[in-house]
C-alpha cells in the first residue's frame, strides 16, 4: 500500500548525499571550539541571518528554551501570539526552566504592536509581573504555516525596544518564511535581538537548530545550552548535514509550498471542511472539521487506512505538512484520498 507521510516535515530521512557529507565531515571536540564543521555552520548561519554569532543546538525546543533563559529572569512575563509552539508544544519547559509566565495575544499566531502595548506590564509595579520579552513565531505552525507580516514584526520589535523589552523569533521554519515571502533571512531576522532556525524541518536534516544574535547574547547561550545538557562533542557529523542542506535543499522549498497549496485547494470548500486558504502560505495545511462532520481522530485513522498519514492537532483540527520526501504526484494522490475520506463522512 502507498504510504504518504504528511504528519510533519520532521519525518524526512537523510538522503544519500547528506549521509555522505556527514560520514566524511571533519570533526573535533566542540566543547573546545575545535569542531570545524560546527564552526563553519555557525558562521554560515550567523551570516545568513545577519547576526554577529550563532550557536548549534540539538533541537528547536532547546533553541527556544535558551532564548527564554537568556532574555528573561524568573517571574517575568513573555508576550506571544496564540497557539505558539513555546506555549503548546514544549512540555511546560518555559515555566520549569526559566520560571516565566506567558501572556498570549492576537489570533491565529499573529498580533500587532498595539496588542503588545496593551499586554505590556512595566517593571517595578507593585503587583504586575514585568513583561521583558516578546516572542514571534514565523512561519507559524499551529497558525497553518502563515508568515508573520514583516511590517508587524518591525513595529512589534520597535515597540519592544522602546519599552525596554527584548525580542525573540522562533524561526524553526524561517527558511520557509523566506521562500514564501521572497524576503531574505537577514531581513526577516533583522528586527529581533535573538533568532532561531531549525535544520530538521524543511531542510531535511536529522538533527539540529541554531540560535543567533549579538556576540554577548550567544556567549550567554553557550552557558544555557550547557545547563540544559545540550552541549555536544564531535557534533560536526550533524552540522555537516546542515551545511549540505543549505547547499542542496534550500532552493527547493517552494516545491513544498506549491504541493501544500495543491492539497489545500482540493480540500477547501468541501462540505464539512473549514479551511482558510489565506493561511496556506508555506508547507503546512490546517483545516477544521465542522460540527456534524467526522472529527479529526476519525479523519486521521480513515486516511491512515488508505495510506495517508496526517495529524490531529485538536479534536476537530487536522494538519498536513509537505516536505522533500513527498513529491507532487504523491501530494495529488494524498489530496484525493483525504477528500474521499471526508466525502464518505
Ligand atoms: C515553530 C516551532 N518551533 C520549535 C519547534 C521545536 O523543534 P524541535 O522539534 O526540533 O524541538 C517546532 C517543531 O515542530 C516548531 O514547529
Amino acid at each position: 500500500m502507498t504510504r504518504i507521510d504528511l504528519r510533519s516535515d520532521t519525518v524526512t530521512l537523510p538522503s544519500a548525499g547528506m549521509r555522505q557529507a556527514m560520514a566524511s565531515a571533519p570533526v573535533g571536540d566542540d566543547q573546545y571550539g575545535e569542531d570545524p564543521s560546527v564552526n563553519r555552520l555557525q558562521e554560515r548561519v550567523g551570516e545568513l541571518l545577519g547576526k554577529e554569532a550563532a550557536l548549534f543546538v540539538p533541537s528547536g525546543t532547546m533553541a527556544n528554551q535558551i532564548g527564554l533563559k537568556i532574555l528573561t529572569r524568573p517571574g517575568d512575563e513573555v508576550v506571544l501570539g496564540d497557539e505558539a509552539h513555546i506555549v503548546w508544544h514544549e512540555a511546560g519547559a518555559g515555566a520549569a526552566n526559566s520560571g516565566v509566565q506567558f501572556a498570549v495575544v492576537g489570533r491565529g499566531g499573529l498580533f500587532t504592536a498595539a496588542d503588545l502595548r496593551t499586554a505590556y506590564k512595566p517593571p517595578g509595579h507593585i503587583v504586575f509581573p514585568p513583561t521583558t520579552l516578546v516572542a514571534i513565531e514565523s512561519t507559524h505552525n499551529r497558525g497553518g504555516g502563515v508568515v508573520f507580516p514583516q511590517n508587524d514584526a518591525v513595529a512589534i520589535c520597535d515597540a519592544a525596544r522602546e519599552l525596554g523589552m527584548a525580542s525573540y523569533l522562533d524561526g524553526a521554519r524561517l527558511f520557509n518564511a523566506a521562500a514564501a515571502s521572497g524576503r531574505s533571512l537577514a531581513e526577516l531576522a533583522a528586527p529581533f535581538d535573538v533568532v532561531s532556525v531549525a535544520l530538521s524541518k524543511g531542510l531535511g536534516c536529522p538533527v539540529g537548530s541554531l540560535i543567533a544574535g549579538r556576540r554577548d547574547a550567544i556567549a550567554r547561550a553557550v552557558r544555557a545550552r550547557r545547563m540544559l545538557g545540550g552541549a555536544m562533542r564531535q557534533s560536526g557529523i550533524l552540522a555537516a548535514a546542515g551545511l549540505w542542506a543549505l547547499d542542496n535543499n534550500l532552493a527547493r522549498l517552494a516545491e513544498d509550498h506549491a504541493n501544500a497549496w495543491l492539497l489545500a485547494e482540493r480540500l477547501a470548500g468541501m462540505r464539512g471542511v473549514s479551511l482558510d486558504l489565506k493561511t496556506v502560505q508555506s508547507n503546512i495545511v490546517i483545516f477544521r472539521m465542522e460540527e456534524g462532520a467526522p472529527d479529526a481522530a476519525t479523519i486521521v485513522s480513515r486516511a491512515q487506512e488508505r495510506g495517508v498519514l496526517v495529524s490531529a492537532f485538536g479534536p476537530r483540527t487536522v494538519r498536513a505538512v509537505t516536505h522533500l520526501n513527498v513529491g507532487r504526484e504523491q501530494c495529488r494522490q494524498a489530496a484525493d484520498l483525504v477528500a474521499q475520506v471526508i466525502e464518505r463522512g
